[in-house]
Formats: C-alpha cells, structure tokens, sequence
C-alpha cells in the first residue's frame, strides 16, 4: 500500500511564462518564489513551492504527492513496477528542479502524470503574495479520468486513498483528515482537471469573485456551496484554459472508522446547494 500524505504540487507545461505569472501574481494571488528563463516557481503557503510552470506544452501536466521516507518511496516503486507502471527515479537535476530530496514519476491507469516525493522543501519565509486572496494553502487536484471505478480502484487499493463521497461514479477521495485531497473527473484524456487553494473566509472567496471579474477572468462555477465537502467555492479560468477553485471550510472526516462515503446523484444540485451550475457565470447586469 502505497502511503500519500498530501499532494504535494502541481507541475504545469505553459507556452508563456510571462502570462503564467501575470494571472498567478495578478489575479489567483499566489508568490513568486524563483524565476528562471524556463521555469516559474510559485508559493501559497509555508512549502518552498506549491506550483510550477515549466517552459513547454500545457498538456504537460503532473501532479506530486508527498510520501514519508526513501524507504516508502523503494516500496513504492516496487509496488508500481510489479503492477506494469513504468517507473522513473528523479535524478539529481530533476530532484533540484522539483526542490526534493527524492522523488518517482509514474503514470496513473488513465495516464496522468504522477510524482511521489519525499522530502519536499519548506521555506522559512512567510508566504506573502502580493495580492491578498487570502490563500491559506494549496489543497486539492481534480484528476481526469478516463474510467471512474478503475481509477477509484487504484487510488484506493494500490495507494492508501479512501472515498469520502461520490456523486455519481465520480470518487472524492481523502488521503489524510481533509474530505478531499483528489477529485476524479470523467475526461476523454489525461490532465489535470482543476487546482484547488483554499482560502480563510467566505468574505475572501466573494471578495475574488469580483476582483476576477473586473480582471476579466473568466468565472466558470460558483460563487456556490458544495452539499458534499460544504465548502463554499469559485471556480475561474487561468492560463491554457486550466481551471482554478477557491474554498473554504472544508470537512475534515473526524471519524475514519465510522465514515461511509454518501452517495450523491450525478446532477448540478450534487455540486451546487445554492442553485450555481458548472460552466456559466453569473450574468452581470446592463451598466
Ligand atoms: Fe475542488
């Protein structure tokens, strides 16, 4: 059983490192952390980075999760080579790159981009982005997925996964106290289907739903209350169509013996209690 504590950050391919840091600093609220000619390391809490845009394809797009030690992490690979993952060992570079001790690259059933790592960097500085959306954190990744059971099966036998709720087929999955660390989404393809920073107050998420509006970033879901997590949340539009959430007060599952994971319909109530559907904003009113 392979051990994820958290995820770790997200690695994403951009043609335009410029753009990609405009919107991160502008608009999503995120520090910049390091720049290179190639590479745009950003921070949202206490890690060293959270998020990375790599100079390249933005179909190129991975996911880290954190495990505790190189002993889990041999384990590990040995787990995912004897079920036909191929695995890649970091090399020294790569390790610098991702600012961790360690780490192995994989890809998941559907062909998502996977990386365990041990050891990733903190940083002693305080995060301080220079626009205050009031990000406490980089919290969850929504996973394409090309088939919902076989994926759940996968995160939650091979790894240590466990499902907090489904809407539909769809698995919310938590890997430590938090309701969710992973959401599958159903997609023709791999990719990373949504980046979740949490934010400390209702007050912030609608504070950002008009600060992105008048930026002219496109809103996509929210603002809207989650029935499954309760969390309030905005989902919005960032550079190469990759799609941003913001929430707050998410549960955290108390009781891991007890839990039974609630089954929800496969309907825009199941995502929204307040009435918000995925893939329209709000209409503003004639000015
Ligand atoms: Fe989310």
């Amino acid at each position: 059983m392979i051990e994820l504590k958290d995820v770790s950050y997200a690695r994403l391919g951009a043609p335009d490192l410029e753009q990609a840091e405009a919107f991160a600093t502008r608009c999503l609220g995120l520090q910049v952390a390091e720049r290179s000619a190639k590479a745009l390391y950003l921070r949202s809490d206490d890690r060293a980075h959270t998020l990375c845009y790599v100079e390249g394809d933005p179909q190129d797009q991975t996911v880290a999760f954190e495990i505790d030690d190189a002993g889990q992490l041999d384990a590990a690979a040995g787990t995912l080579e004897g079920l036909g993952h191929g695995v890649h060992a970091g090399t020294a570079g790569e390790c610098a790159a991702r600012k961790v001790k360690a780490f192995i690259a994989f890809k998941d059933p559907t062909g998502n981009q996977i990386e365990l790592v041990v050891r990733p960097d903190r940083s002693g500085r305080r995060y301080f982005p220079t626009r205050d959306a009031g990000i406490t954190g980089f919290s969850h990744i929504g996973l394409n997925t090309t088939d919902p059971r076989r994926d759940e099966r996968f995160w939650t036998q091979v790894c240590n996964a466990r499902v907090s709720d489904r809407i539909g087929d769809i698995a919310l999955m938590r890997v430590n106290a938090i309701h969710h660390t992973m959401a599958l989404a159903p997609a023709s393809g791999p990719g990373i289907q949504h980046i979740n920073h949490q934010v400390a107050s209702n007050d912030d998420v609608l504070r950002s739903f008009y600060h992105l509006a008048e930026q002219n970033v496109p809103i996509v879901f929210g603002p809207g209350r989650h029935p499954t997590s309760g969390a309030r949340f905005l989902y919005f539009l960032g550079p190469n169509n990759m799609v941003f959430e913001y929430s707050v007060g998410v549960d955290a599952i108390e009781d891991e013996a007890s839990h039974r994971p609630r089954q929800f319909g496969f309907e825009p109530s199941s995502l929204c209690m307040w009435g918000s559907k995925p893939g329209g904003a709000i209409p503003l009113p004639p000015s």
